[in-house]
């Protein structure tokens, strides 16, 4: 079922539970997504970076039909995320691609022109019918960045910045990191909580393929509302796609390997929405 992840966030918002997000790259993943959240009983989004735009040739129609067909297909809620945007052109071409909301990303900028650029995306936004996320406080690993697990959102800053730029979700840095292999990552809980308090909007964790699930757990207790998940379908796919190459090393069919990839991103994605079930 294709629904708007503002429903999605205000659902899980209200029942104190998370929302999970998943980066979507190839059709496979989708299909994954969607297999995944029909197995574990609960919602998901199928977010698309502006990174994984421009793979696919920077068109977000193809992307867009896909995964519109998809949710539909689903009996589980699904929406449509993009994710990561610092282009205007991409921004402007996500509420006809039928993108119900993006998270739009200026936080590489100084704080006031980050408040400046973010803004006008939600002006824009919000015109349009898109709920936008920002993020404040530079979560680090992201392609071509250091991992900077020691960033921290500051309470007062993100109050300010919510409220001058009138974003509907946040994404903080609280201790996670963009591309980590290993579940290492320890969130910081009192921060999420004094954020929680802080600003009126819903709270987002980037990079949570690092994070261990009672890390996860205890930080949406604390007052996080989404979880962003890429790597940790990247891995299983990858992982699982070597292993199937090494044991054939003669095999050409790409339906073969993608196969065993696509069942392992499905377990991967029940794994992850069953850990956050489970308050
Ligand atoms: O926006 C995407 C997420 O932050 C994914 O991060 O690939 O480290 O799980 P991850
Ligand atoms: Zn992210």
């Amino acid at each position: 079922t294709l629904v708007a992840c503002a429903e999605l966030l205000r659902d899980a918002g209200a029942a104190g539970r998370a929302l999970a997000a998943f980066n979507v790259i190839t059709l496979e993943h989708a299909q994954a997504v969607a297999a995944g959240a029909d197995a574990a009983g609960a919602p998901a989004v199928l977010q698309v970076s502006q990174n994984a735009v421009a793979h696919h040739g920077g068109r977000l129609a193809p992307l867009a039909a896909a995964l519109t067909a998809l949710a539909r297909e689903a009996r589980a809620p699904l929406a449509l995320h993009l994710d990561h945007v610092t282009s205007e052109a991409l921004l402007r071409a996500a509420p006809a691609a039928g993108f119900g909301s993006v998270m739009f990303d200026a936080s590489a900028l100084p704080y006031a022109e980050n408040v400046r650029a973010t803004a006008a995306a939600v002006r824009f936004g919000h015109r349009h019918g898109l709920l936008v996320e920002a993020e404040l406080g530079r979560i680090g690993g992201k392609p071509g960045d250091a991992h900077t697990p020691g960033v921290r959102t500051d309470p007062a800053e993100a109050a300010g910045f919510v409220g001058d730029t009138g974003v509907d979700a946040l994404a903080v840095a609280v201790g996670s990191s963009h591309a980590m292999t290993e579940r290492t990552a320890a969130l910081d809980h009192g921060l999420i909580a004094r954020l929680r308090t802080a600003v009126g909007v819903p709270l987002v964790l980037h990079g949570s393929s690092g994070v261990p699930d009672g890390e996860l757990r205890r930080g949406v207790a604390a007052g996080l509302t989404k979880i962003n998940v890429g790597t940790a379908l990247n891995a299983a796919l990858t992982r699982a796609v070597r292993a199937h190459l090494a044991a054939d090393p003669d095999g050409v069919d790409p339906r073969r390997y993608l196969a065993a990839g696509r069942t392992a991103m499905t377990a991967t994605v029940v794994r992850f929405l069953r850990a956050l079930a489970t308050g």
